[in-house]
């Protein structure tokens, strides 16, 4: 027994050494350690040995046995250093970094955001926020938008089983702002995502970005907004750029606008663009904010304002001449490298 324990470690050894994949070395491990392998079945044979050689065996039996397990761990991670070596072949893994590859840049819609809000930053406005699932009440409602509207029409919006929808314009940040002001003025901006059920084509996406704007106070007059506004799209597209104000309707202010800037598009006449909508807050929207608060801090006989709302990705396929809306969400890198700054 003592000969045949050392003949089978000769010859598993033997066999690891042959091994050349994780496949035979799994072979060599079932063959003499599995159940049915050869060490097993010599030790089985431990019974019939005589009392006063059982230690000698016994010892014997475990040396192999080792013997047998080490042999295996070893040519295993001997076998994975092989493949890794082989992975990285040819490559030399202490080269430094290539510079410039792989560094990204702002996305064309992020460097246009952080515009605008930079420029209305500068003139009071301060960020808020609100969320894109909203309350039929806040997106229309309390909008004076009544539920007769085009707007809420199951085929223009997304409406959720429960109710709610997902937010038609960012205009609902307005409500949401003034239902938790503490005090006056209020003068905000939240840019933000807001969803329409748009056939998708060069100029509509279901998923588009707005910027609101609404500046609360005693005494706010529509100069206020021409001047804000003005300001504003110089600033964007330059002091030289004709803005006009063209009436409008919406249900949330009165009077209500369009504005038009005068643009020339490369080796074109300059014509007037549509750029945004915007109006005196109508006092509507005042007394059912109140209504809703309790209280009177919107007093439509003292209280005025103006808001507007402008489609962030218009914005950006204006200044950079871009002719497909899809393109701004696509992520193509030869696309969007053109904006990286
Ligand atoms: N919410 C309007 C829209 O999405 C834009 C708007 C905002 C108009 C604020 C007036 C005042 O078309």
């Amino acid at each position: 027994m003592l000969s045949e324990l050392d003949s089978l470690k000769t010859a598993a050894l033997a066999a690891l050494d042959a091994a050349q994949d994780e496949t035979a070395l799994e072979a060599v491990r079932v063959n003499f350690l599995g159940k049915k392998g050869s060490v097993t079945a010599l030790s089985q044979g431990m019974k019939d040995v005589p009392v006063e050689q059982k230690k000698e065996v016994g010892a014997k039996l475990n040396e192999v046995r080792t013997a047998i397990t080490e042999g295996i761990d070893t040519k295993k991670l001997a076998l994975q250093a092989a493949q890794d070596a082989k992975a990285v072949e040819g490559i030399d893994i202490t080269l430094p970094g290539r510079p410039g590859a792989g560094v990204g840049a702002l996305h064309p819609l992020t460097q246009i955001r952080d515009l605008a809000i930079r420029t209305l930053r500068r003139m009071g406005f301060a960020l808020a926020e609100g969320p894109e699932i909203e309350t039929e009440w806040h997106c229309f409602d309390a909008l004076n938008t009544p539920a007769d509207h085009p707007a809420r029409n199951e085929k223009d919006t997304f409406y959720l089983p429960d109710g709610r929808l997902l937010r038609t314009h960012t205009s609902s940040v307005q409500v949401r702002t003034m239902e938790a002001a503490k005090a006056l003025p209020i003068r905000i901006i939240a840019p933000g995502a807001a969803y329409r059920r748009d056939e998708i084509d060069a100029t509509h996406l279901s998923v588009f970005n707005q910027l609101e704007g609404l500046y609360v106070n005693q005494d706010v007059s529509l100069g206020d907004l021409k001047g804000t506004l003005e300001y504003f799209f110089r600033e964007i597209f330059g002091v030289g750029t004709a803005v006009r104000f063209r009436p409008h309707f919406f249900p949330f202010t009165e009077p209500s606008f369009e504005i038009d800037v005068k643009l020339e598009a490369k080796g074109k006449d300059a014509r007037w663009i549509e750029i945004a909508g915007c109006g005196m807050v109508d006092p509507a929207v005042f007394a059912e904010i109140n209504k809703a608060r309790g209280d009177n801090l919107f007093d439509p006989e003292t209280t005025t304002g103006f808001a507007f709302g402008l489609g962030l990705d218009r914005l950006a396929m204006i200044m950079h001449g871009i002719t497909d809306i899809r393109h701004l969400i696509e992520n193509d890198v030869r696309f969007l490298q053109q904006f990286a700054v």
